[in-house]
């Protein structure tokens, strides 16, 4: 397995290679007191043998019965990814892709990519005009921004390496969830209602079932029900990756993409593989940090910025103080500036991992940050575009733990909210818009902001980049933190401060995951608040030192199992969604 040391330099160290004095103790002490306390939350979930922390209660109720059951953290998550595909159509997915990081009970640990690959049709510049420019919404949005879906692929390889109960067993209670209905929930029913029209103008003479019969908008509590999705997943309970890539359901979609004017093919089903992935290791304080490879840019992103962090004492900095932003941010700036640049698929070009977890090369970035707390503007940093602020999106990330011990963290995504709109007809499961994440144009960005170069263009059978970061922390060779979250762009540096939230300032899951959070991507250069993140004070602390803040809407929903030092399970689930934590 790939292990990379962190560097450990004094903060002395990293501050004399800075073109200024360091920010002296009698100012911390004023620093100190600009932090925002960390929130009072409502106690973590607790559980004595295992939890399943997911986006939706239904979703952590057929878990926790598998494990209940006897079944594995390996076959929870099966049944919690069909779950979430009924329970939460605006991320849970058959017809997207995802990652899948975990630690078995013995120490091992591996992942599971079944991310989505561009159709053997597609070509670099299928998004552009002939004079060159991105068409607008060519691939945020219908059959054209469909990737080859690998979500049931994922699963089928999951099941067949690691599960313990039957396949079936699985899948059923997704097939009586969507045959039965479900109470739909205030935010899923604001979700649909708000997507009705683009539900409508991408199905032309086919209602999905996710528009209300009869008209109108749907009421919190209105059963939703899916007999056409709950035929689907009977036929992938019944036949397995057949059931899905093969025979009827692949019918379905053919004809969907020939009738819209999609690129899947029956080739680019059949050859779809999902693929086991060595993890990449790092070192954080006293922890191992076990996270995603590319092509997720997460885990890269994430330990060069725990690298850089790691010679900062932010406890003594304080929680959200201007200080401890200041680190913070200095990292993700200088972080986002080469994953635009040097990440892409590994199996389809040299992506220099070595080079970008090299504690000279860390050392050198972190370096460049500028005394005093001031900010290095992003373009002293690397030029790069203007970019819009986030659309609705959705992802979605679960987190589990089993009796023996095993860990799961998996995100997985339609990329956009219900995905790229198009529903399969008969076949009832959305399709996802993964194809957006590619660099569809050198440096134009995409939804989330990103941009990207050639490392990220598109070619047939390539994955596109993403930053879904699901991550294992272990301290003394025991799990001590599941973590990951949806949230585009934004998922780095959650998963980032769900880290720092655990090791540097000794929070409890619950408190991580309420916490207002912060985020900046390189590019554009604003360092996006949620509300309460800072106090007044400290905002405008941070703009007198060069810092543009974006009061931005709250994004993310982390969901993370802490292991307590006497193994008792401390569940956090994200209140910004619907997100659930159960557990025995
Ligand atoms: O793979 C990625 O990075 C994106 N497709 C994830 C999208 C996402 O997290 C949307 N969620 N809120």
């Amino acid at each position: 397995m790939m292990k990379y040391r962190l560097f450990t330099i004094p903060l002395a160290l990293l501050l004399a290679c800075s073109a200024e004095r360091p920010v002296t103790s009698t100012s911390r002490a004023f620093e100190g007191s600009l932090g925002t306390p960390p929130p009072k939350a409502a106690a973590p979930k607790l559980a004595r043998y295992a939890m399943v922390v997911s986006a939706h209660p239904e979703a952590s109720r057929i878990g926790t019965q598998i494990l209940q059951r006897g079944g594995n953290a390996y076959d929870a998550a099966v049944a919690v990814q069909f779950a979430l595909a009924v329970a939460l159509p605006a991320a849970g997915n058959i017809g997207g892709g995802g990652f899948l990081l975990y630690r078995d009970r013995n120490g091992s640990a591996g992942s599971l990519d079944f991310r989505e690959t561009a159709p053997a049709a597609a070509s670099r510049d299928m998004y552009l005009d002939k004079q060159g420019n991105v068409v607008p919404g060519l691939s945020t949005a219908g059959p054209l921004a469909v990737g080859t879906p690998g979500t049931v692929a994922g699963m089928v390889a999951l099941h067949k390496l690691m599960g313990k109960l039957s396949w079936p067993a699985l899948l059923q209670p997704a097939v009586a969830l969507a045959t039965r209905g479900f109470p739909l929930t205030a935010k899923e029913a604001a979700g649909l209602n708000k997507t009705r029209v683009d539900f409508e103008k991408y199905n032309p003479g086919n209602v999905p079932a996710y528009v209300r019969p009869g008209g109108g908008d749907w009421q919190p509590g209105d059963t939703l029900r899916l007999p056409e999705l709950a035929r689907t997943l009977t036929r992938i309970r019944d036949q397995g990756r057949a059931g899905f890539y093969r025979g009827e359901t692949a019918r379905l979609l053919l004809n969907e993409m020939k009738r819209a004017g999609g690129l899947v093919s029956q080739a680019d089903l059949d050859s779809y593989r999902a693929k086991w992935r060595e993890p990449l290791r790092g070192r954080y304080r006293d922890y191992d940090v076990i996270t995603m490879a590319p092509p997720s840019s997460g885990g890269v992103a994430l330990l060069q910025m725990l690298q850089m962090l790691e010679p900062v004492d932010l406890a003594q900095a304080g929680y959200h103080t201007p200080l401890a932003v200041h680190y913070i941010t200095e990292a993700e700036r200088r972080v986002y500036a080469d994953r635009a640049t040097y990440l892409g698929d590994p199996d389809f070009g040299l992506v220099p991992i070595q080079k970008l977890l090299d504690v000279d090369y860390n050392r050198q970035r972190a370096g460049t940050m500028r005394s005093r707390g001031r900010a290095t503007p992003s373009s002293d940093i690397v030029a790069g575009a203007n970019l819009p602020s986030y659309e609705s999106n959705e992802t979605t990330h679960f987190s589990i733990i089993d009796a023996l011990g095993n860990a799961v963290s998996c995100t997985t995504t339609l990329n956009g909210g219900y995905g790229s709109k198009v529903v399969v007809p008969g076949a009832g499961f959305l399709l996802n818009n993964e194809m957006d994440d590619f660099s569809v144009k050198a440096g134009t960005p995409n939804a989330y902001g990103l941009t990207g170069g050639t490392a990220n263009s598109i070619a047939p059978g390539k994955r596109m980049l993403s930053s879904m970061t699901p991550t294992i922390l272990t301290h003394n060779g025991k799990v001590a933190l599941v973590t990951g979250t949806p949230g585009g762009s934004t998922i780095i540096t959650s998963v980032l401060q769900s880290i720092l939230g655990i090791v540097d300032y000794g929070l409890n899951a619950q408190q991580v995951v309420t916490a207002p959070r912060l985020h900046h991507q390189w590019m554009p250069d604003l360092l996006d608040v949620e509300a309460g993140a800072l106090l007044p004070v400290a905002q405008d602390t941070l703009r007198a030192r060069g810092y543009q803040l974006n009061p931005a809407l709250p994004w993310g929903r982390l969901d993370i199992i802490h292991v307590q030092p006497d193994g008792t399970l401390e569940g956090g689930a994200d209140p910004r969604g619907d997100d659930t934590a159960l557990g025995y």
